[in-house]
C-alpha cells in the first residue's frame, strides 16, 4: 500500500487570492498575494462552454466583470472581451479572466502552492471538469504544492479515479462538519477536511485534529475571533486578507 506524502500545510491561505485588496481569482490578486509573503492561495476553478478552465467563483460574469452571461454559454474569446478588475478598483482595469493554464504558470513562477477548489455550480458537469483540470495540475505543481478541494464528492471521486492519494492530496468541503465526516473522506481518500469556520464546534474540531487530519477553515478575516481556533487545533485559516492574522497563529 503506498503511504500518502505530507504537505507542509501553511497557517495563512489567501482566499480568491489576495481578494481584500484585489479582484477575487485574478492573476493579480495572486500576484498581491506573493508580494505579501501568503505563498498558498485558494482558487476556484470552472469550465466556459468550450471546454476552457479558467478561475472563477460564480456561474456568472455579472458580480465580477463588465460582462453579462454565464460561464457555460461563453467560448474564451468571449470571456476574455470583459474587464475583470475595474469592477474592484480603477487600478485593476484591463484585468482579464485567467485560465487556469495562466494561472498555474504564475504560481510555478513565483513557486507558490495553490488550494484549488473545483467548483461545480448548478447544472454543471462535475465529472468534465476534473477530467479537464487534474492533468494539468499534476503536470503543472509538484504534490507539495497543491490540494483540491471541492464541496462536489462527485468530483473528488472523478479527481481520486485520475490520480491516487500518493499522487494528489484532496481535501472534503463542507460548510458545518457532520457525524459522518471520516466516511465522507475515506471515500475519496482525502488528505484535509475544510470547512466554515462559523459552522465550528470545539468538540468536532478536537475530534478531527486529534485524528491528525488536517483542518482547514474559510473563510475568516478576524483574527481576534478566531483565536480560540488556532486552540482547538486548526490547521490553516482560509481568509480574504491574511496578513491581518500575521504574529496571531
Ligand atoms: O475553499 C473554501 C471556500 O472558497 C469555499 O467557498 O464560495 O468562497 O468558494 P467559496
Ligand atoms: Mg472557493
Amino acid at each position: 500500500t503506498s503511504r500518502t506524502p505530507l504537505i507542509d500545510l501553511p497557517r495563512l491561505m489567501a482566499h480568491r487570492g489576495l481578494s481584500a485588496h484585489a479582484p477575487e481569482n485574478t492573476l493579480s490578486a495572486v500576484q498581491l498575494a506573493w508580494e505579501a509573503g501568503i505563498t498558498w492561495v485558494e482558487l476556484d476553478v470552472q469550465l466556459l462552454g468550450d471546454g476552457t478552465p479558467v478561475i472563477w467563483h460564480d456561474p456568472g460574469m455579472r458580480r465580477c466583470s463588465n460582462g453579462r452571461g454565464k460561464l457555460s454559454k461563453l467560448r474564451l474569446e468571449q470571456a476574455r472581451e470583459y474587464d475583470v478588475g475595474a469592477w474592484y478598483a480603477e487600478r485593476f482595469r484591463g484585468e482579464r479572466m485567467a485560465t487556469l493554464d495562466d494561472m498555474l504558470n504564475l504560481i510555478d513562477r513565483r513557486g507558490m502552492a495553490v488550494n484549488l477548489e473545483l467548483k461545480v455550480t448548478r447544472g454543471r458537469d462535475p465529472e468534465a471538469l476534473a477530467e479537464s483540470v487534474i492533468p494539468r495540475l499534476l503536470e503543472a505543481l509538484p504534490f507539495e504544492r497543491r490540494l483540491v478541494s471541492s464541496f462536489s464528492p462527485a468530483a473528488l471521486d472523478h479527481a481520486r479515479s485520475i490520480a491516487t492519494p500518493d499522487q494528489l492530496a484532496l481535501g472534503v468541503l463542507v460548510d458545518k462538519i457532520g457525524k459522518n465526516w471520516r466516511h465522507d473522506m475515506e471515500a475519496v481518500q482525502a488528505y484535509s477536511l475544510h470547512c466554515d469556520w462559523k459552522k465550528l464546534k470545539e468538540e468536532r474540531a478536537r475530534e478531527v485534529t486529534q485524528s491528525g487530519t488536517p483542518l482547514l477553515c474559510y473563510t475568516a478575516n478576524d483574527p481576534v475571533a478566531f483565536a480560540k481556533y488556532w486552540k482547538w487545533g486548526v490547521t490553516t485559516v482560509i481568509s480574504d486578507d491574511p496578513e491581518r492574522f500575521a504574529d496571531k497563529t
